[in-house]
């Protein structure tokens, strides 16, 4: 197993399904992050979206991972897109641990055609060094696959250049 870890926030399963697939992929661990908040229905759903724009947020849960965070040779973050924005759970990961990642990946899921980049800039105010290399991912859409594909050949190469 490499030292890849793999944590994610999904509320309805996109970002899950493409965190499994990398995870699996890359022979990672992976994680997932929670904040215990209800989001489900449309009540939930505008819960996302104000939280999404609070600079402040409900802390994630309590997780384990088998190393410390600063000892893994990359950390890939996957988050779903809520209001252009990171989701507030990942957001609360990255006020509460980004100081602790050396090399850190992004994968973010999206419903619209907009590649909603921009986000990257937003969570790399929380980690020392920025990203190293990201992927913006719409389930379901046409080039999904190639999008996937090519995130994956990003960090194959970033590991070969780690070894
Ligand atoms: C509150 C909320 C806001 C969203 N805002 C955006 C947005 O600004 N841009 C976008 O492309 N998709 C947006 N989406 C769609 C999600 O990013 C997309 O469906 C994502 O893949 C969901 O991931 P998940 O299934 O892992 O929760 C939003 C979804 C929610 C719930």
């Amino acid at each position: 197993m490499h030292d890849v870890l793999c944590m994610y926030y999904s509320r309805t399963g996109n970002t899950k399904q493409v965190m499994e697939e990398i995870a699996q992929a890359l022979d990672a661990e992976i994680v997932e992050l929670r904040d215990g908040v209800p989001r489900s229905g449309w009540r939930g759903w505008l819960r996302c979206g104000m939280d999404a724009m609070r600079k402040s947020c409900a802390p994630v849960l309590p997780f384990e991972t088998q190393r410390r965070l600063e000892n893994y040779s990359l950390v890939i973050l996957g988050t779903p897109v809520w209001a252009g924005r990171c989701s507030s759970i990942v957001r609360s990961f990255l006020q509460q641990r980004g100081g602790k990642l050396k090399n850190v990946a992004y994968v973010i899921t999206r419903g619209s055609e907009d590649r909603c980049e921009e986000v990257y800039e937003q969570m790399d105010r929380y980690v020392p060094n920025g990203h190293r290399f990201a992927g913006s991912l719409r389930v379901g859409s046409v080039g999904h696959a190639f999008w996937q594909e090519e995130f994956l050949r990003q960090a194959r190469e970033f590991l070969e250049q780690e070894q």
